[in-house]
């Protein structure tokens, strides 16, 4: 609203300078007009947005928590125990859903290329489940790693990361025993931005799956997200 007070001054100040004083003075009274009338839109817009973000439930203020990332993946992990991989875990959000979820018996390889997210994860994963092995790897998952075979992978929110996806699809299934799961989680959208360059919405991830070797891929779960619409999770073998 200061700017546009301020573009307002600079405006009348220019058709003072240019004009003869009659002409001046109905321009100056239909810029006031206009300036009220749009502070009196732009105030309405303002009040109903806020009271839209007030509503509970309001997607676009929804946080996941804990609970929202054991819904996303669960319905793909039938069993306790196993070996899973997650690929570019960051701070651990799906680490720990994945650790509560195949439980003590489990055990996880986190992989990310940012030490300091795994280091903060570590700590999560110690207080809340302590039981859970899990091997933290700081690297690049996009390189082939040491790994034992796979009952699952999760990659949750850094598929996204890369434009082409074929190679690191390929690399996730050399990983996987037979029958093993891929437990994908993204955001539900095909256009991205300088945060989340290339997402992929379910239809696109159906065809991107099949195309690389996997079958029987099928939506989990959805949740609204802050950013975009919502996220799903789909499980492909
Ligand atoms: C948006 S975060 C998602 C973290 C977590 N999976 C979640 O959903 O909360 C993406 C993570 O992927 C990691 N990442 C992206 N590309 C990677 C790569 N090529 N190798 C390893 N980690 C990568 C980033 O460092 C970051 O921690």
């Amino acid at each position: 609203m200061r700017f546009l007070a301020f573009q307002k001054t600079v405006l009348l100040g220019r058709v003072h300078a240019s004009m003869n004083d009659e002409r001046s003075i109905d321009i100056i009274h239909l810029l006031h007009v206009l300036t009220r009338e749009f502070v009196t839109v732009y105030e309405e817009a303002r009040l109903s947005c806020a009271s839209a973000l007030e509503q509970p439930g309001f997607v676009r203020l929804y946080r996941m928590n804990h609970q929202d990332h054991v819904r996303l993946l669960e319905k793909g992990i039938a069993e306790t125990g196993g070996v899973w991989a997650d690929f570019g875990s960051g701070a651990g959000a799906f680490t720990l859903a994945l650790a509560d979820l195949i439980g003590p018996t489990g055990s996880i390889y986190s992989v990310d290329k940012d030490r300091g997210a795994l280091k903060e994860q570590e700590k999560a994963i110690h207080s809340n489940f302590p039981g859970t092995t899990v091997h933290y790897i700081n690297a690049d998952f996009t390189q082939r790693l040491a790994l034992p075979a796979l009952d699952g992978v999760v990659m949750a929110n850094s598929l996204h990361f890369l434009r082409q996806k074929d190679a690191m699809l390929q690399l996730v299934r050399s990983y996987l025993k037979p029958g093993g799961r891929l437990l994908v989680v993204e955001y539900n959208a095909d256009r991205g931005n300088m945060w989340v360059p290339y997402p992929f919405s379910y239809g696109t991830w159906e065809e991107l799956a099949r195309k690389n070797g996997f079958s029987h891929t099928r939506l989990l779960a959805t949740v609204p997200s802050r950013f975009f619409s919502e996220i799903y999770s789909a499980i492909s073998m």
